[in-house]
């Protein structure tokens, strides 16, 4: 070993010691007489030190001939600090060189490697392998690390068996388009990369392994996110025999155990809501419960006044602002921007003041008299002191405004404490969901989720009415896991297929395979899926998942460090029957 001892390891007991270092420079101070020289590796900092009266000429000569991020190996003696730095961990010792050696030069890397980095995003992904040396990306790294030695052993615990499934496969609908693979020996034709493995898990509950997990690579061409990569991991499991509590009950103890071990926090409770619910009360399938400030409909109260925009409207719905009546004519001002910017398309914003002598005033005050809008108030549960914030319009439209407005609001007043976790399982989702575009009813989730055994007769007279067996788990707002009880009848298999417009012959093209395994013996089943680079970013406190993959893409989905996507050769494309060639022939 080039090492006796790692960069973070040494302390006051190790005093004397003659110990050996190999890391990288992270830093040179020379003082004239002392130089002194951070070193790093993937433990910590140990500072070196060099007395120009003491150590020997020729160490002292190599000393000064390093830059930033030389690789080298240090031989010495462990001594107490002069003066001691409590901000690292080896803080109380240095070490006093007497032998050095050069492994291997640098050039001087394109930025710092300090944890705070004078580095901008784009430098830091196309060198990302300096970027991994810092020391945040290197503790997010480890925070991945952990959560996916904790999630093996809980399901391992759990009697789960990790099966791989291929990643050469044929499409699987999941929403997303699919990013394919040609075939070289069967020309024309194509492999699919999954964007899950969702048919296969599935095949593996007919084969009676009755408890899968697999930490899974998964691939969707979609347009990108902070929260979304083209390709992700995903905590992918199954489960035979169950039904839905069962499976609620499981990943409540993953999601607990995970919390516990990784970020020693007790999440005591998830919480329950219907999708109905979720969308009525804050206007999204995700809310972030951190924080209440719950939609309240105001329809009866605010219609019927002369005021043409709420009368004309579907939907009269606000929010109380606790404590905000004193917000200023700019603050109200910015938030009525903020509503109306193309992304969120509000027309306007309606507010009360709910002043603390007891009065209101209003942007509508013309409409309103002051008991009108004391109505609105109590409606609401607001007291003086209170803003009240009204949108209107299209249900859905305005819902998801007001959603906006809410998270906005909940971050100007702190109520998204990134330290505290709440966390909600999101149930009873429409099974469908009807595109205009194509004038057909798309799955919600997936083709193979199960309608609520009640309305499994809606599929025959009113679909779009359903309800799917279908969970999604939101931590502080996030969708971080979703899954489903399965059809496991090939005619209720088929009859899904029927609604969501596939003949039976495309249906027998493209599932024939799951179809025909459900006739051998499909045991009752459901799964669900952790979106787990969204679980790291969660548990380390981020918004981008960028930060605890080791090799991300960038927003418009390159690795700019290895330049992918990239042209291929001439030669290579007329293996792989697209070529000049090929076209030629035709
Ligand atoms: P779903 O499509 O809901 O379900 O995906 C499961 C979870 O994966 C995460 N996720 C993503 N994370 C990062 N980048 C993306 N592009 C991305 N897309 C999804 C989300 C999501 O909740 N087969 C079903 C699961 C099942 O039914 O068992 C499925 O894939 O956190």
């Amino acid at each position: 070993m080039l090492r006796t001892h790692t960069c973070g390891e040494l302390r006051i007991d190790h005093v004397n010691q003659e110990v050996t270092l190999s890391g990288w420079v992270q830093r040179v101070r020379d003082k004239g007489g002392m130089i002194w020289i951070d070193l790093r590796d993937r433990y910590g900092i140990t500072q070196l030190i060099f007395d120009e009266s003491k150590t020997d000429e020729k160490v002292v000569e190599t000393a000064r001939s390093l830059g930033r991020e030389f690789v080298i190996k240090a031989g010495g003696k462990v001594v107490e600090r002069f003066s001691k730095n409590d901000k690292i961990p080896t803080g109380d010792i240095e070490l006093d060189v007497e032998s050095l050696e050069i492994l291997n030069k640098s050039k001087v890397p394109p930025f710092t490697i300090e944890d705070d980095t004078d580095g901008g995003e784009d430098l830091r992904m196309k060198y990302r392998y300096l970027d991994l040396r810092r020391g945040p990306v290197r503790r997010s790294l480890e925070l991945r690390h952990k959560m996916l030695q904790e999630t093996r052993k809980y399901l391992d615990s759990q009697k789960f068996m990790e099966v791989e499934t291929p990643f050469l496969i044929k499409s699987t609908p999941e929403g997303a388009r699919d990013f394919v693979v040609p075939s070289r020996i069967h020309h024309g034709e194509f492999y699919a990369l999954p964007q899950s493995p969702q048919t296969f898990k599935q095949l593996l509950m007919v084969s009676g392994y009755d408890r899968y997990f697999q930490i899974v690579k998964c691939f969707r061409d979609e347009d990108l996110r902070a929260d979304r990569q083209p390709e992700f991991t995903q905590i992918d499991c199954e489960m035979s025999f169950v039904e839905r509590e069962d499976i609620l009950a499981t990943f409540e103890g993953l999601i607990k155990h995970l919390f516990k071990n990784v970020k020693g926090v007790e999440l005591t409770e998830v919480d329950r809501m219907s999708y109905d619910d979720a969308m009525k009360y804050y206007g999204s399938d995700k809310p972030d419960t951190r924080f209440d400030m719950k939609f309240v409909e105001l329809n009866d109260v605010a219609q019927g006044k002369g005021f043409n925009v709420f009368d004309s409207a579907e939907l009269v719905v606000g929010i109380v602002a606790k404590g905000c009546s004193e917000y200023t004519r700019k603050q109200v001002d910015e938030l009525t921007e903020y509503v109306k910017r193309p992304q969120i398309g509000a027309k306007g914003l309606v507010y009360v003041k709910y002043n603390v002598d007891g009065s209101l005033k209003s942007s509508v005050d013309k409409f309103y008299s002051q008991d009108d809008l004391k109505t609105w108030a109590d409606k609401m549960s607001a007291i003086p002191g209170d803003l009240i914030l009204v949108l209107s319009g299209e249900k859905n439209h305005t819902r998801n405004a007001l959603n906006e407005l809410r998270l906005r609001m909940g971050s100007d007043l702190g109520l998204r404490d990134k330290n505290t976790f709440k966390a909600l399982w999101v149930l009873d989702f429409p099974l469908l969901e009807w595109d205009e575009e194509t004038k057909r009813f798309h799955a919600m989730h997936h083709p193979f989720t199960s309608p609520l055994l009640d309305d499994l007769d809606k599929l025959d007279t009113d679909p779009g009415a359903a309800k799917a067996n279908a969970y999604d788990m939101v931590i502080n707002g996030v969708e971080v896991g979703g899954g489903s009880i399965r059809i496991y009848d090939r005619g209720v298999q088929q009859k899904m297929f029927d609604c969501l417009g596939f003949t039976p012959e495309e249906a027998k093209k493209q599932f024939g395979f799951l179809m025909d395994a459900f006739e051998y013996g499909a045991p009752p089943h459901g799964g669900i899926a952790y979106g787990f680079d969204r679980l790291c970013a969660l548990f380390g406190g981020s918004d981008s998942i960028r930060d605890y993959i080791a090799f991300p893409k960038n927003n418009s989905g390159r690795d700019v460090m290895i330049d992918s996507p990239s042209t291929i050769s001439n030669e290579q494309l007329d293996e792989l029957s697209l070529g000049v060639k090929k076209l030629q022939e035709k």
